[in-house]
């Protein structure tokens, strides 16, 4: 199954936001080189290029499928598949950005300051990453996860909050004196289960992919009806979501 970039860009507008606001507050004019970790699609790294548009961008990603979306909406990116967990920069960027991608990746406390060491000098590292695991859709898909004869296999592949407090990540990041802010997004959802739709795109994607095609609908229904009864549509056709995130700048002097 892998990730789908369709299913993820069903929430295209949303999931750019943070982005916008996150590129908003980047200081840097003429950036010779740009990596976006865990671009995903594409469609983030294009908004690097058209702000930067003499920028060597390289975009890395885990999946070919995400890659493949990527490199026909922006050709003149460079994308490179691989695990971010492995994966050994060639040279020292100017800035290190990823949007809504590195609560996939585990150890933070390794990863943050790995990411410091692929800047040069004056170089910007600028993070934004879901802040929301205790939110009542992640607690729906653990209860699900852990409620039916698919539990043993579902277990060892939930996964604890990967994504430490600001003041944690202020801690981890403090050589670089970071300035970290949280901003809860209030997403206005509409159509047929909503909240189970955005988080098969994400959160939900390796556990579907776990079970047996005969679990699948069982799993899914579970999950449905909790996450109904979490985000409630209302009379007016809407389900709200609120979504928190973390965002972390700094500039490596
Ligand atoms: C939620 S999407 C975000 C995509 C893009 N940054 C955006 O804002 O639209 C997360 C991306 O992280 C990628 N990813 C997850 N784990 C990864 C890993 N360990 N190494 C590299 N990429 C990873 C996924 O393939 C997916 O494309």
């Amino acid at each position: 199954m892998g990730w789908s970039p369709d299913q993820y860009l069903k929430f295209a507008a949303p999931r750019l936001r943070p982005a916008l606001d996150l590129l908003a507050r980047i200081d840097l004019e003429q950036p010779g080189l740009i990596y976006d970790l865990g671009c995903g699609a594409g469609n983030v790294t294009a908004l690097l290029a058209s702000r930067w548009p003499q920028a060597r961008i390289v975009g890395v990603d885990s999946s070919s499928a995400m890659l493949d979306r990527a490199a026909k909406l922006l050709p003149q990116a460079e994308w490179v598949l691989a695990d971010l967990a492995q994966w050994q920069p060639s040279e020292a960027a100017d800035l290190v950005f990823s949007n809504a991608a590195l609560h996939w990746v585990d150890d933070h406390a390794r990863f943050l300051p790995w990411l410091v060491r692929a800047l040069a000098p004056g170089g910007v590292l600028a993070l934004q990453m879901p802040a929301n695991f205790t939110a009542p859709s992640h607690r729906s898909l653990f209860a699900a996860a852990l409620s039916g004869p698919w539990q043993d296999l579902l277990r060892p592949l939930l996964r604890e909050n990967p994504v430490g407090s600001p003041e944690d990540n202020w801690a981890i990041l403090a050589e670089v004196r970071p300035e970290i802010w949280e901003t809860t997004y209030l997403h206005a959802l509409t159509g047929e289960d909503p909240v189970l739709e955005w988080i098969m795109g994400t959160s939900l994607r390796p556990l579907l992919e776990a079970l047996p095609e005969g679990w699948q609908g069982d799993f899914l229904a579970v999950c449905r009806n909790l996450l109904a009864k979490a985000y409630p549509r209302r009379a007016n056709g809407v389900t709200l979501f609120p979504f928190r995130r973390q965002f972390i700048l700094a500039k490596k002097i």
